[in-house]
């Protein structure tokens, strides 16, 4: 009867009910140990270094590349459970951005893309280099960046999951290591692509798709406030109307109507 009526609630609403059985997930457990992403890092600082401000240039080590316009390596590794949508993929790999004539050296290294939840991503990187105001910088897993993924692009196919276009910002311990941009400061999005079977990667998507959905039981909770405060308020605009009604009239200040001059 409760499920019934959390049903109907949820109809009502036009929330997305799931389809139990519909897709069912494979009945191996699903891990995507390996992965690969495309990211531009920011491409105002980029302009910045490679123009006639700083002179400079960026350079790349280890297992990460650089392909115009963007960085990326095919070298992710660790693990991530797909039906939760939670761990960590990492690559041993750095970017190096140089210019002022060396004064400008930043190198950003040992990227870890931790996924916490279906909806967020965070940039974990060790930071060496100086501030704009040249303190010298040398922090390892800095909490760089957070990535909103439920505003990315998901799909599955034979080759995996693809999230394309995470949005990311600069956390306040990026923005201290990085010493330039203010927290909250927009990076360019990235895109991750896991590299698991096409049943897992359908997995994810519904493991995504459950999370942004209200669950029954708080929709039906809703819907009984909502009812109860309105039928609350009902009865108080009928107290209110039948009280005005039963006041005696104010006496009027103002005559009522203009003396006639007949
Ligand atoms: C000789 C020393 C430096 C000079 C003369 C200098 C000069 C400048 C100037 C003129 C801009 C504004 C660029 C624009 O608006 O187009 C700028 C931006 C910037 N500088 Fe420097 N800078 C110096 C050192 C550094 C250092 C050591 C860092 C450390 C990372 C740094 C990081 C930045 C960043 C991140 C920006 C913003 C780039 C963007 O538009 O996204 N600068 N700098």
């Amino acid at each position: 009867m409760i499920a019934a009526l959390a049903l109907a609630a949820a109809a009502a609403l036009a929330l997305p009910v799931p389809v139990i059985g519909a897709n069912a997930a494979p009945a191996d457990a699903c891990t995507a140990e390996a992965g690969s992403f495309t990211w531009g890092f920011k491409e105002s600082f980029r302009a910045y270094i490679s123009g006639s401000i700083a002179n400079g240039e960026w350079s790349t080590e280890g297992d990460i590349g650089y392909d115009t316009p963007a960085f990326f390596s095919d070298d992710l590794a660790g693990s991530i459970d797909l039906q939760g949508v939670k761990g960590e993929l990492s690559v041993d790999g750095a970017m190096r951005f140089t210019g002022h004539e060396g004064i400008l050296d930043t190198t950003i290294s040992t990227v870890r893309l931790v996924v916490e939840s279906p909806e967020q991503l965070v940039v974990v990187v060790d930071v060496r280099g100086t501030t704009q105001d040249f303190v010298p910088i040398d922090s390892a897993g800095v909490r760089f960046l957070t990535g909103d993924l439920a505003a990315a692009q998901w799909s599955a196919s034979g080759d995996g999951l693809l999230i394309e276009s995470i949005p990311l910002t600069l956390t306040a311990d990026g923005a201290e290591a990085f010493g330039t941009y203010p927290e909250g400061e927009t990076f360019d999005p990235l895109t991750l692509e896991l590299a698991t079977t096409e049943a897992c990667a359908t997995a994810a998507l519904e493991a995504r798709a459950a999370a942004g959905q209200i669950p029954l039981f708080v929709a039906g909770g809703l819907i009984a406030v909502g009812v109860g405060l309105g039928a609350l308020l009902a009865v108080a605009l009928r107290r209110r109307s039948r009280a005005g009604q039963a006041a005696p009239a104010e006496p009027s200040a103002e005559p009522s109507a203009a003396p006639s001059d007949d």
